[in-house]
């Protein structure tokens, strides 16, 4: 790979956005594209090239993508692979099945494209505070390949092995995203009379705490419901992760029961803010009418 590769960005959504943008600041050469083109605009600020077609990317040397489910990444790699230019490598991070990102593993190799899987763990937040990380998984020259690039994203990238394994260690760590808030949101509301604001300052110093515990308290004391992750990409992945869990007979019953609760809340309407409304559904559950505690509290990533 030459010192500086072209880089192409497919996909500047909440993610993508920041991602891309984390690359353009650390000097790559970046040309964005995005369905809706105004998303992708102010990534100029940071010195990358805004393309008005996606078919303009197939010239650069390293092609990335983060848009949202797989007939989405299949679409648009299919636009991308109609042009005559090729990118040497692409590098897919949204979170996938194991089943799509193997097609797409097939259509690049049909091409001769180098491919690595790039899933990734932590929330636009998190990206800017520079704690995302990587899971990857292809040709291990591939992931070595990337890594400068990769490292100017995130400080940690994990390689797990050849071909899809990257996306089932991504849709494990999702699994567990929603049974972890699905728990937190039981236990911090509570009847007994414990502020929100105090239970969660113990809570998050305690064995317990994580740096998702953390950055999640803000939502969950003051009401703060602003979309990080939909409900519905949410759900995705429970049902990615359930889907996995029937094929290779595992029983996964804490999984199914917060799949559950995630359809009720989306049926109930509360699909237009942050997952961490199941916080919500909780206290309607126990009769209780939840208010903003209106308590400064740190989200440990700031
Ligand atoms: N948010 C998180 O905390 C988080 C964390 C880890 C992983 N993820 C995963 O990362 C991916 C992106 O999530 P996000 O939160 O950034 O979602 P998002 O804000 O909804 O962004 C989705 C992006 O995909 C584009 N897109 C969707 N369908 C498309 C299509 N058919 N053709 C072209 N572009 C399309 C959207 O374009 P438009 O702007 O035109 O709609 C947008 O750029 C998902 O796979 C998600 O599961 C999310």
């Amino acid at each position: 790979m030459s010192a500086r590769p072209s880089v192409g960005w497919i996909g500047t959504g909440r993610m993508g956005y920041e991602m891309a943008a984390r690359l353009a600041r650390g000097g790559a050469d970046v040309l964005a594209w995005n369905r809706t083109r105004a998303k992708a605009e102010p990534l100029a600020q940071y010195g990358a090239t805004v393309a008005d077609r996606l078919s303009e990317l197939a010239g650069c040397d390293i092609v990335f993508c983060m848009v949202a489910a797989w007939k989405d990444v299949k679409q648009v790699m299919g636009e991308l692979l109609a042009e005559k230019s090729r990118p040497r490598m692409v590098i897919e991070c949204s979170s996938i099945s194991l089943e799509g990102s193997a097609e797409l593993r097939a259509m690049l190799a049909q091409r001769g494209i180098d491919y690595l899987a790039a899933p990734v763990s932590g929330n636009a937040k998190v990206i800017k505070a520079g704690k995302l990380s990587f899971v990857c998984s292809g040709p291990r020259k591939s992931f070595n390949e990337a890594l400068p690039l990769l490292n100017m994203i995130a400080p940690a990238a994990s390689y797990v092995g050849e071909g899809e394994l990257a996306r089932i260690v991504k849709i494990c760590h999702n699994v567990f995203l929603g049974v972890v808030i699905q728990s937190l949101a039981e236990i911090t509301v509570q009847k007994a009379g414990v502020p929100r604001h105090a239970f969660l300052e113990f809570l998050n110093q305690s064995v317990m705490g994580s740096m998702f515990t953390r950055y999640k308290t803000p939502a969950f004391v003051n009401l703060d419901f602003k979309v990080t992750f939909t409900p519905e990409l949410l759900r995705k992945d429970m049902d990615l992760g359930l889907d996995a869990g029937r094929r290779l007979e595992v029983p996964m019953p804490l999984a199914s029961a917060t799949r559950d609760l995630i359809q009720s809340m989306i049926g109930r309407g509360m699909k237009e803010e942050d997952f961490a409304t199941l916080l919500v559904q909780q206290a309607q559950a126990s009769g209780i009418e939840l208010q903003p505690e209106n308590v400064e509290v740190k989200d440990g990533l700031s």
